[in-house]
């Protein structure tokens, strides 16, 4: 366990039952786009571990084939190691849709998901989009109801089990 793991628990099991956590201060962290090869190995990794290995799927399930013309946000702490990434492409020329948001597990809950999604919005409305849509994981739509988005519709069933929910944000 990184030093920066351990941090991250002895903060969460300090603050257990205590509502708007943020990252301990005395962990650094980097806001970025990943631009080399290890950085996309990461990304890319953080998204199968998080997204589709407990699902039984396979490597390469999480990708998909907008990736080179899509925007890649990703944290990372100051040992390079990836702590959360997410993803945004555009529909048509109104709108933008958030895909493959992921935190790894020890450091869920510090407000990095948050973070990432706040990025994504930014660089949708600096590219002046109007609007955001996702289909959201059933029991995480708290997380986009607490961000600013809307229920819109029920959106397809992921493998089998997972229920999603179209949920939609005006920027
Ligand atoms: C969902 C996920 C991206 C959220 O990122 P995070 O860093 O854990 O969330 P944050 O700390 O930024 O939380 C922001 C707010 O959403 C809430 N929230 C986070 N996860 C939540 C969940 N699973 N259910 C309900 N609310 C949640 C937080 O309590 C926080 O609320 P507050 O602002 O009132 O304190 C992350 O937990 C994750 O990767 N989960 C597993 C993978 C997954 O389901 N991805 C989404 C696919 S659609």
């Amino acid at each position: 366990m990184s030093k920066h793991e351990i941090l991250a628990l002895i903060h969460k099991i300090a603050n257990y039952g205590k509502e708007n956590l943020i990252l301990p201060t005395a962990m650094k962290y980097i806001l970025k786009s990943p631009t080399t090869e290890k950085e996309f190995n990461d990304y890319y990794q953080l998204r199968f571990e998080i997204l589709r290995a407990p699902w039984g799927q396979e490597k390469g399930s999480e990708k998909d084939e907008l990736e080179n013309q899509s925007f890649h946000a990703m944290i990372i702490d100051e040992e390079q190691s990836i702590l959360a990434a997410g993803r945004l492409h555009y529909n048509n020329n109104k709108e933008a849709q958030v895909r493959y948001m992921c935190v790894k597990e020890e450091f869920q809950n510090l407000g990095l998901g948050k973070m990432i999604l706040q990025t994504l919005e930014e660089k949708a409305l600096s590219d002046q989009k109007k609007t955001i849509v996702l289909n959201a994981r059933e029991t995480i739509s708290d997380f986009y109801l607490k961000n600013g988005y809307k229920k819109i519709a029920n959106a397809p069933t992921l493998f089998g089990t997972i229920k999603h929910i179209k949920m939609k944000k005006n920027i």
